[in-house]
């Protein structure tokens, strides 16, 4: 039998460039900030898998938990011959319970920012499902404005939009909303979104999830740092740094920083960056979001809300979105 292959592989990954001028810009603001969106080099990939596998960090296992229980339900809402687009592929473990949830899935593209990992799991997913057309795009997928041609090329059922693992929660609240109406335009009237977001809840459980006991949390924002110095040949003392992270309320968010322990220049090239001594550097939010305000955000982008479950401890939702046709 011949072995399905990927029907296409667009590579649009964001030049080294775009990561300097990001790291660049970020440091010259006040206060300092970095994007998250590079924290996923192989090693922080390979960090946030173990991130994911931790007790304190509920939000992989509960929605995966959601996703194996809600499958035939989104099956009904989604019908057949489906056409999947990922934005971000982190883990293909989700992907893989909604497409063996649904009736004869027609194709599979993801869209990521990182090249081999994104290769790896498409090809893997194209083995498994041999009756699906497979293709992979790799780009920042914050910037992509349409697909390609080749990506929805003979879709004959539901384009249906997956972006899970609450991803939203790193935009702030007016870019996720801006962000959803580029899904919107992207999957185009008559398509759908399954997205997962993850719930406001008591502060203790926000605060042991972003600060594991193992210290991969730590490991992987204080790999950004690595990460400069390895691609950009950043001089800057990563022991010199700490991870910090905690719940801000009146924001409804979790924020990571990075905490100069001592007075440090940062040099890239021809710029540099004079850090105090217990200045931090902005790193990620994680927006946590009620039910109903979520509702409120997808509605401004344009979509409908068809359905939406949670676990049995609220600690997660799905949302199924749909655009009207
Ligand atoms: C990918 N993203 C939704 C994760 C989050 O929870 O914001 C990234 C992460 N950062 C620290 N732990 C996990």
């Amino acid at each position: 039998m011949s072995q399905n292959t990927l029907a296409f592989f667009i590579d649009l990954e964001p030049a080294i460039e775009d990561f300097r001028e990001s790291v660049v810009a970020g440091l010259s603001r006040s206060p300092r900030e970095l994007a998250c969106k590079f924290f996923y080099d192989p090693t922080g990939m390979e960090l946030f898998h173990k991130i994911c596998n931790t007790d304190e960090y509920y939000v992989t296992r509960t929605e995966l938990a959601l996703l194996r229980q809600i499958g035939p339900e989104v099956a009904a809402l989604a019908g057949p011959d489906t056409a999947v687009v990922e934005f971000g592929a982190g883990s293909d473990l989700k992907v893989r319970l909604l497409l063996d949830a649904l009736e004869r899935p027609a194709q599979y593209v993801p869209i990521d920012i990182a090249r081999e990992p994104l290769r790896d799991a498409t090809e893997a997913i194209a083995r498994d499902y041999p009756a699906m057309r497979v293709g992979a795009i790799c780009a920042d997928f914050t910037t992509l404005a349409a697909l390609p041609e080749e990506a929805m090329r003979d879709v004959k059922g539901r384009r249906l939009g997956f972006f899970p693992g609450s991803t939203i929660g790193n935009f702030t609240r007016s870019d996720a909303a801006d962000f959803m109406a580029l899904i919107r335009s992207v999957m185009g009237p008559g398509g759908a979104l399954l997205i997962g977001v993850d719930l406001k809840k008591d502060e203790a459980r926000l605060n042991a999830a972003y600060n594991d006991a193992a210290g991969y949390t730590a490991a992987f924002n204080l790999n950004l740092l690595h990460r400069m110095k390895r691609e950009l040949g950043a001089e800057l003392d990563p022991d010199a740094f700490e991870h910090v992270a905690f719940y801000n309320d009146a924001e409804g968010r979790v924020e990571m920083h990075l905490r100069s322990l001592k007075a440090q220049t940062i040099r890239i090239g021809s710029d540099s960056f004079d850090l105090a001594a217990g200045e931090q550097v902005h790193s990620e939010n994680s927006h946590k979001y009620g039910i109903e305000e979520f509702t409120a955000v997808a509605q401004r982008a344009g979509f409908e809300s068809a359905a939406v479950w949670t676990d049995p401890d609220n600690l997660f939702s799905i949302h199924y979105l749909t655009i009207p046709g």
